[in-house]
């Protein structure tokens, strides 16, 4: 079973809470989605291995470590998970980015494709796919298959917040993704959105409705 690491640093949970309220408008939700996106690449990256080195300092030489050569990608699920995409390159700036199209059908609310392109060598990548919200798990469950029948194997999944639902179907679908999250809340809703949520990531991020 995979793990659930629910992130609860400080500076983190006070721009979540403003990316929640309601009065926050797209500018300042686009800019607090990125800043909290940055804050978590730090958290998701910790257990990256390291290598030792040997740097000369103005003063001596002396043996120093770097990360051991591993190669990350970022998967944004669209359109939402675009928002969270150059606060993670920031901190990561030679990730690779693949996208994975997904719209949610109206009626049935199951996911359906309309866009997967991947970097080449994904199969030697540690690969971060990223939706501001893991709701039912349809769209996470499906994005990262579509990953996985490309060839990624390494895969870690990155939201801003969680429905227990999306959680369990979400670890039940793909028991060797980890998930990274700095809430759970509480349920979905009859529409299947996140209560208390955020309301729609993609149209508060692109001020659309
Ligand atoms: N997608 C959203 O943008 N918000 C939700 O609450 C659920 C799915």
């Amino acid at each position: 079973m995979s793990e659930v690491h629910v992130i609860e640093h400080p500076l983190i949970q006070h721009k979540l809470t403003h990316i929640r309220d309601k009065s926050t408008g797209s500018k300042m939700f686009r800019e607090l989605v990125e800043e909290v996106s940055t804050l978590l690449a730090y958290e998701v990256t910790r257990d990256l291995p390291l290598c030792d080195v040997e740097v000369e300092t103005p003063v001596t030489k002396t043996e120093s470590q770097v990360i051991a050569g591993k190669k990350l990608g970022i998967v944004p699920i669209l359109r939402a998970g675009l928002g969270m995409v150059d606060g993670i390159l920031k901190l990561i700036p030679a990730a690779k980015v693949g996208h994975v199209g997904l719209y949610r059908d109206p009626d049935t609310l199951e996911p359906v494709e309309y866009y997967c392109k991947m970097p080449a060598d994904i199969e030697n990548r540690e690969l971060l796919v990223v939706d501001p919200m893991l709701a039912t798990g349809g769209s996470a469950e499906a994005g990262i298959q579509f990953v996985k029948d490309r060839g990624g194997k390494n895969i870690k999944f990155v939201c801003l917040i969680a429905a227990p639902e999306g959680v369990e179907r979400l670890q039940e679908a793909h028991p060797d993704v980890d998930i990274y999250t700095p809430a759970i809340d509480e349920k979905l809703n009859d529409h299947a959105y996140i209560v208390p949520g955020l309301g729609d990531a993609g149209d508060r991020l692109y001020g659309t409705k």
